[in-house]
């Protein structure tokens, strides 16, 4: 029976949590195991690959559930192996496997070009954990990208890790110290997803304008712009203080940089910037919308907030939601604070918790006030959408916006991949309807 089942490709289930550097990730890891072939039922998995979070409490957790869960298939299929990447693997190592005996597999972000050497010992009978911060570049050890078609809208890593160590975060820890990626391998990179119908990138990096890869994010941008046949650009996640003058004018120069930018700002108040490490205040952050907007006044903003960090009174909350008024975001994201194990903020004094609850839900008040008024904004507007699949009702298709809102184009001609205009006619809670003009 194993004997004939050789030759038939074994089945991998991947779940990818948390950020859209995970999905990047996932991807890679799915390219990277010859002889698999991707499945979404995990009952019919022989490999099953949970790509991890650890930024909060809350996505940690859930990874425990998920293999508890996961678990007695392995009595179904003798031959399935479980693995755990990401964070989660980074964060806890050998540990997940004690806590849940059926993982085979543990494999941290900055190693999972060994993936394929680790799923042959797993293979083996013997176990398989890797959380190192390897000397080689995983990029350049992994296998290159399948030629397979893909949707017309793609994630690009061009830069891991962060130096900044804010006072809350896991990130330097579980993704280590700043690398980028050298610049002639994230062009060539793109050709290669441009020829497989990638028409838009999105260059991916916690901290994606500190990006140092022989040029600078404004520079690669550029470069980038140059690659016939890609549309659209943008990057993603930014932090203030690397905002430099050239990445804000590559705003006002480069036609397919689109005019969104998520800048994290985390909350309003300098008190608790300053507690949290953030190195800048308020103001400055204000200062600098402001000058991004002189160059591109119809840039839309997108942000992340902590409610209820360590020692955060009324009135810093108060300063956050000033602030929040003060930009209106077109998105945020907004979070409370948990603890987590091995930061600084760990050991401050922790905010009440109903409290912190009550903060949350009035900010994401706020911020869905503003969304709604700005999707509201669109209606009668000439916008273009990259078309990247058919719609749910029929003669439908459905893309997004160079703001990024999900658009749905009744009657449509275009084709996915097409970058078309469109004249938005309705909004909804959360898309846009529009017709080609
Ligand atoms: N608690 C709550 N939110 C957090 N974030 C990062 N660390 C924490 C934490 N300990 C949020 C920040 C960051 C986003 C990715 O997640 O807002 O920008
Ligand atoms: Fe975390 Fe701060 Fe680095 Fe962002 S900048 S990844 S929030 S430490």
């Amino acid at each position: 029976m194993s004997e004939t089942k050789t030759d038939t490709p074994k089945k991998l289930f991947i779940k990818t949590y948390g950020c859209q550097m995970n999905v990047y990730d996932s991807e890679r890891m799915a390219e990277s195991l010859e002889g698999y072939v991707q499945t979404d039922r995990p009952e019919d998995a022989d490999m099953i690959l949970l790509n991890t979070c650890h930024i909060r409490e809350k996505a940690a957790e859930k990874v425990y559930s998920e293999l508890g869960r996961m678990k007695p298939l392995k009595e179904l299929n003798p031959n399935l192996k479980i693995g755990v990447a990401g964070c989660v693997a980074q964060a806890e190592g050998a540990e997940i496997m004690r806590r849940q005996p059926a993982v085979d597999l543990v494999v941290g972000p900055q190693s999972y070009h060994r993936l394929p050497q680790m799923e042959a010992q797993v293979r083996a009978g013997r176990s398989a954990l890797d959380t190192d911060f390897p000397e080689e570049d995983k990029f350049a050890h992994l296998k290159g990208r399948s030629k397979a078609r893909r949707a017309p809208a793609a994630f690009l890593t061009v830069q891991e890790g962060c130096d900044k160590f804010c006072a809350f975060c896991v990130v330097p820890y579980t993704r280590g110290a700043e690398v980028s990626r050298p610049a002639d391998r994230v062009v060539r990179e793109a050709r290669d997803l441009v020829e497989r119908g990638v028409r838009e990138v999105t260059l991916l990096g916690q901290n994606v304008n500190a990006y140092h890869g022989g040029m600078t994010l404004a520079e690669l941008i550029r470069a980038l712009a140059k690659v016939d046949g890609l549309e659209r650009i943008r990057y993603t996640t930014s932090h203030p203080n690397d905002m430099d003058d050239d990445l804000i004018a590559a705003h006002a120069d480069t036609d397919k940089l689109m005019p969104y930018l998520h800048l994290p700002v985390q909350s309003g108040s300098d008190r608790i910037l300053k507690r949290m490490n953030r190195s800048h205040t308020a103001e400055s952050y204000l200062r600098l919308i402001e000058r991004i907007r002189e160059v591109r006044p119809d840039i839309m903003m997108s942000g992340d907030f902590i409610v209820g960090f360590p020692e955060e009174t009324e009135a810093d909350f108060q300063a956050t939601l000033d602030l929040v008024e003060a930009v209106n975001y077109g998105y945020a994201y907004s979070f409370k604070y948990s603890t987590r194990p091995g930061t600084p903020a760990a050991e401050r004094p922790q905010v009440d918790a109903a409290e912190a609850d009550e903060r949350l839900q009035r900010l994401q008040a706020l911020i869905t006030r503003q969304q709604r008024a700005i999707q509201e904004s669109m209606v009668g507007r000439d916008l273009s959408v990259l078309v990247e699949k058919a719609g749910r009702n029929a003669g439908q298709m459905l893309g997004k916006s160079e703001y990024l809102h999900a658009v749905h184009i009744d009657n449509a001609k275009a084709q996915i991949g097409d970058v078309v205009p469109v004249r938005i006619t309705r909004a909804m809670t959360n898309s846009l309807t529009a017709v080609e003009i």
